[in-house]
């Protein structure tokens, strides 16, 4: 069965296979392979796609054309409430998806028949239990629900829009799981997202936006990766 991960900001400078480039009905995605597995680099090689830019279509349209059948999405997140602190792993159990500008659908009554598909167990249960597994095996702690809200940036959200969000029960704000879970999953592929935290979003922080950059971010999204991989084994 193949299995892919979709590597998104700094889970890409640890994929050490050969990248190429690969033609879908969408566009192109940089891609490497190695055995069953896939890596998407969601940003293209050199990190070079804005959030708001990336092919979201062509890069879950890959997926289809390889017949993968399980994908581990990996993101970098602001926290917004406790749940998840900075340096902290966690999985999404919801969204909120605050985007705009971004493809929708593939199934808009055109390429193929309108389908209106529901939002509500995008996160596949045995995936998520295996990411807890590979997690617990490891010694590192997951937080396993949280609700991500995704913003369209590629600007950092303002102090009174993180407020509000939190007020909705966002526990962490990024800038990539919409549209590319929707797109996944109503191609009918299994996922769950992995996401960790590089700052306190806006207003959290009296010192600002402070990001996590040296050790301590290489060893997060080493973590990350670890249990991605093992999730799927
Ligand atoms: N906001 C939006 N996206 C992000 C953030 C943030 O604070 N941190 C990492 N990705």
């Amino acid at each position: 069965m193949r299995k892919a991960i979709i590597a998104g900001t700094s889970i890409e400078d640890i994929i050490n296979r050969p990248v190429r480039t690969y033609r879908t009905d969408y566009g192109d995605v940089d891609a490497a392979e190695d055995g069953s597995f896939v890596y998407i680099l969601r940003h293209r090689r050199g990190h070079t796609e804005a959030p708001h830019l990336i092919n979201y279509l062509a890069n879950a349209a890959l997926l289809e054309t390889l017949e993968v059948e399980e994908v581990i999405t990996t993101h970098a997140v602001g926290s917004i409430s406790e749940r998840l602190l900075p340096t902290s792993i966690g999985l999404v159990s919801d969204f909120i998806d605050m985007t705009y500008g971004r493809p929708l659908t593939f199934f808009d009554g055109k390429a193929r028949p309108l389908k209106h598909t529901p939002m509500n167990d995008v996160f596949d249960d045995e995936l998520k239990f295996q990411a807890i597994r590979a997690s617990v095996e490891k010694n590192l702690r997951i937080s396993p629900a949280l609700t991500y809200i995704t913003t369209n940036g590629p600007r950092l959200e303002s102090k009174a829009e993180i407020r509000a969000y939190r007020s909705w029960g966002a526990d962490v704000v990024g800038m990539t799981l919409n549209p590319e879970v929707n797109l996944i999953h109503e191609l009918g592929i299994r996922l769950c997202s992995i996401c960790f935290s590089i700052n306190w979003a806006a207003g959290l922080d009296e010192e600002g936006i402070s990001f996590i950059e040296g050790e301590s971010r290489k060893r997060v999204i080493n973590q990350v990766f670890d249990i991605a991989i093992n999730a799927l084994m």
